[in-house]
């Protein structure tokens, strides 16, 4: 566990990390989106735009190339510029391209477009009706062990309670955007994207062009919380539009369209129903889920999976529909999943502490899981119950009374809450390749992209420590498709997949190093460590390096019969103003169960990145929709509420002491997104021990709390 700052931190702060939008460009390309969320587009007046100043292209449906389907997991579920139908506000009618970036806007506006509008669906009630059930994602999307009805039945108490959650918008400082370049039949693709290789797949399919004529590159990218891990129309615009008019094109969303060009995390509408025995015993656990998706795809959230595996009932029932509105497709943002569903588990939860009268941390060790009580099988490793102990120790819990409303400062009506966080850890196939060069220079590379984690930092610790050398001499390239391939950023899976397969090599290429120090299958590679140039062996020489040497590595998650989960305990203290209904958080406290810690200074930073996303879950964001308009209402970042720095007291996030045998290489599970679970619902549960008041709606407002 060593803490090191960031190597490309310095780079980033000075303006030396080049982002997609950094790089120059022949042309620009200005999208047009439809301003009505449902119908056809009736007339298209291009002639003004086509006429404006620097204007080299206006494509529309009528004469945009024809695309091929794209296939796969990742791609748009309609192909952009196709035909004359609208499904959502927001979707791409035209893009214009012109030699300067005013000029495009310019045009753009002139765009002359009519619509003959059809009926909008907006909201998750309206489409309640239409709701309809898919399969799962990473595991089926309905569940069923023991007999709940027969658990119901014999509870000493039974609660049922409806929770909603917001949808909401990633927002990442760097909106989407690409470079694209089409060359002599090739294109070069700078992408701000979490996956190269879903853009790769997409753009290859989409264009019909062979694999390897097409490169993408992610050298940084400004935080993508999930809004970049899927591949959106704009991503197949800008390289359609590069080869049309030759040359290097830039399209880059604007802050509006990152509210209606790549997808966000639908609203929830979740039922929790609990049976218990007077001691507090779970009988029975059942949670329903209802996500909102598009008319024109599917796209689930798996809100009710966290019960599957957070306590020991002998029954529990989960599952899932999905509504479809007008709005673009849904998609994962920073903790999917559990994120909204541990709003509504970790809620009733405390709401059943409440009817039994029993301390809230209590309730939840008595429901301990010591196995996956879904699957019936271990966890990999877990130490949530340290995480319990030590929480309510920093945060001071066992001098809480339970009694709602009972402590007053001043104006302000101070209230604790506490919830549990669970996190599947995400695992992906990787491959890396690790070198080092007569000068002792070691360098990573793998196709992986950085995208504001510390991964350029973390990555080349792991090489280091595999190899036996500094990692102030290991170099790392990356986010680009030419590299070994390693899958999206997404799912908190790189330090532990791209982790492993970085170690692979390195512990290949430390054996290599140990025949050359000592003779060929001689030495245990562990008896060699690096130094700068030097091969320095246990007790024996010093062999200096004449030549580059390199191994391959790759790893892939095998069937280990385990569950691989991480775990938090969050406690809150909030402070609600008693005439203004304002919610202030005070102090927050969370103590995460993920294993080895590789880098305990950007484990940290990303703990408290996720905790933030959970105090804006909680507090602020909300992306509403105009019912009759069909939009999105507030398409700007003054409009749409993010946790700034007034809104974040010091946090307080550490990790329990673990090693995880099983999780890959390096010990440690994936810790992403972790942090932004059980924040929404400690602070919930705050707001009731302060005011009396139960939210059962995200975010919680101050109407909510007069
Ligand atoms: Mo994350 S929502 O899997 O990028």
């Amino acid at each position: 566990m060593t803490a090191r700052t960031r190597t490309d931190g310095r780079a980033k702060v000075t303006g030396g990390a080049t982002y997609t939008a950094d790089r120059p460009a022949d042309w620009y390309a200005v999208l047009v989106t439809s301003t009505v969320g449902a119908g056809r587009i009736t007339g298209l007046d291009v002639t003004a735009a086509e006429a404006a100043p620097g204007v080299t292209a206006v494509i529309t449906h009528r004469n945009a190339p024809r695309l091929a389907e794209a296939g796969g997991v990742y791609a748009p579920k309609i192909l952009p510029l196709q035909d004359d139908l609208v499904r959502y506000e927001g979707e791409p009618v035209a893009v214009v391209v012109a030699d300067r970036l005013e000029r495009a806007q310019e045009a753009a506006a002139l765009v002359g477009v009519a619509y003959e509008e059809t009926p909008v669906v907006m909201e998750l009630d309206a489409a309640l009706p239409q709701a309809y059930e898919i399969a799962g994602y990473y595991e089926p999307s309905g569940t069923s062990v023991g007999d709940v009805a027969a658990g119901l039945r014999d509870a000493d108490v039974v609660l049922e309670r409806t929770y909603t959650t917001a949808a909401r918008h990633h927002s990442p400082i760097e909106p989407s955007g690409m470079v694209a370049t089409w060359r002599d039949g090739e294109l070069t693709i700078h992408d701000a994207t979490q996956g190269v290789f879903n853009t790769h797949e997409v753009v290859t399919n989409a264009l019909e062009l062979p694999p390897e004529k097409v490169r993408i590159i992610a050298q940084y990218v400004g935080g993508g919380f999930g809004c970049k891990g899927y591949v959106w129309p704009h991503q197949i615009i800008a390289p359609m539009t590069a080869r049309l008019v030759g040359g290097t094109v830039k399209l880059v969303l604007t802050r509006a369209q990152a509210f209606t060009s790549h997808g966000y995390q639908p609203p929830t509408r979740q039922t929790v129903t609990l049976g218990a025995t007077s001691g507090g015993a779970l009988t029975a656990v059942r949670h329903h889920s209802v996500n909102a998706t598009s008319v024109y795809g599917d796209y689930l959230e798996m809100a009710a999976a966290c019960g599957r595996t957070m306590y020991a009932s002998p029954a529990i029932e989960t599952s899932h529909e999905i509504a479809p509105v007008n709005t673009i497709l849904p998609t994962p943002m920073r903790a999917p999943h559990d994120g909204p569903g541990m709003f509504a588990l970790e809620s009733a939860m405390d709401e059943l502490a409440y009817e039994l009268d029993i301390d809230p941390l209590e309730l939840r060790l008595r429901n301990y899981a010591e196995q996956d009580p879904t699957h019936g099988r271990p966890f990999s490793s877990k130490e949530l119950r340290a995480c319990y102990a030590e929480g309510a120790r920093r945060f001071g819990w066992d001098r809480r009374v339970m009694t709602p409303r009972a402590t007053r400062d001043g104006n302000d009506l101070i209230g604790w809450g506490m919830a549990s966080a669970i996190m599947p850890t995400f695992m992906m196939p990787a491959n890396a390749r690790v070198s080092i060069d007569a000068e002792g220079r070691v360098l990573v590379e793998t196709s992986t992209q950085e995208i504001g984690t510390g991964t350029r930092t973390v990555l080349p610790q792991i090489a280091a420590e595999a190899l036996g050398c500094s990692p102030d001499q290991v170099r790392i390239e990356m986010g680009d498709t030419t590299l070994p391939r390693a899958e999206m950023t997404a799912g908190s899976s790189t330090t532990l997949s791209v982790g492993s397969a970085i170690h692979n090599a390195a512990r290949t290429l430390r054996a290599k190093l140990a025949s050359t120090a000592l003779g060929e299958g001689s030495a245990p590679a562990d008896m060699v460590r690096v130094e700068g140039a030097d091969l320095v062996v246990d007790g024996g020489p010093r062999v200096r390096l004449r030549e580059t040497v390199s191994a391959d590595g790759s790893w892939a998650p095998e069937e280990a019969g385990l569950t691989f989960s991480t775990f938090g305990a969050i406690f809150a203290e909030v402070r609600v103003d008693a005439d203004l209904g304002l919610t202030r958080l005070s102090r927050l406290t969370g103590v995460y169960s993920a294993g080895r810690i590789i880098n305990p200074l950007t484990a940290r930073s990303q703990m408290i990145g996720g905790m933030t996303w959970g105090i804006g879950q909680a507090l602020l964001e909300h992306s509403d929709v105009d019912p009759v308009l069909g939009r999105f209402v507030s398409k700007n970042l003054a409009g749409y509420l993010l946790p700034v720095n007034a809104d974040v007291p010091d946090l307080d996030p550490s990790f329990a002491e673990e090693y995880d045998e099983h999780a890959g290489h390096i010990g440690g599970r994936g810790i992403g997104e972790l942090g932004a679970v059980g924040v929404g619902p400690a602070i919930a549960n705050a707001v009731f021990h302060a005011t009396g008041i139960r939210v059962r709606d995200l975010p919680i407002s101050p109407e909510e709390l007069m």
